[in-house]
């Protein structure tokens, strides 16, 4: 399962691929907007930065709804820099976008995914990657697990190429979840994945083989 940093801040995501555990980055114009980065300028040199720090796919969002919209802004975002995923909501004009941008060799990935339906249409219309938002339907009482598992076992009874890269990611046991689960990707807070690290015993047993050493090398 790959790993993907969930974040525009570009301490951040320079932490996450120091862990040497990091496979990507996912974006959207909610993030962006809470670094401070406005302007379509700004925004576009916000992607080639975090493009030279990334070693992997960079998820970069169109706000346009409408075709010939996201087609011009998605051409725009994959000419900034190889690595560009060009994120695409699910919507009629999205699909048709991502049938487009498939076929012209351009990689994406469908967002604000709820349901199996529109998993099964995103990888119709050839979407690279589909986000599935596990933590925003866990917020209405829907279980973001099991649409994970249901998309995964869609995905693989049709052989359908598109990667499941679960999305909304709101702790480490939803990564956990994932992985057994077989999710292609996980896209992920920092916060999330440094969660992974942490077991009170491995904190005792460390303290523990610390002291004793310094007791025998006194
Ligand atoms: C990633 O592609 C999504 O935009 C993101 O994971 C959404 O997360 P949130 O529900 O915590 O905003």
């Amino acid at each position: 399962m790959k790993f993907f940093v969930d974040t525009a801040n570009l301490d951040q995501i320079k932490e996450a691929f120091d862990l040497g555990v990091l496979d990507g980055v996912t974006t959207n114009p909610s993030l962006m907007a809470k670094e401070g980065i406005t302007g379509q300028k700004k925004i576009l040199d916000h992607y080639v930065k975090i493009c030279e720090i990334a070693d992997g796919p960079v998820s970069a969002e169109v706000i346009s709804t409408d075709f010939k919209g996201i087609i011009k802004e998605g051409e725009k975002l994959a000419d900034l820099h190889p690595n560009i995923v060009v994120k695409v909501p699910m919507i009629k004009d999205g699909v048709k976008a991502l049938r487009y941008f498939s076929d012209n060799g351009i990689k994406t990935n469908c967002t604000l995914i709820f349901s199996a339906g529109q998993a099964i249409l995103a990888a119709k219309a050839g979407a690279t990657y589909l986000s599935p938002f596990i933590g925003r339907l866990d917020d209405t009482s829907w279980d973001g697990m099991e649409l994970i598992s249901q998309i995964v076992h869609i995905y693989n009874t049709h052989g359908y190429e598109t990667e499941v890269l679960a999305a909304s990611i709101r702790n480490p046991l939803h990564i956990v979840k994932c992985a057994e689960m077989g999710a292609d990707v996980v896209t992920c807070p920092l916060n999330s994945i440094l969660g992974l690290l942490n077991h009170p015993l491995t904190d005792i047993g460390l303290a523990k083989f610390l002291e004793d050493h310094k007791k025998a090398n006194q």
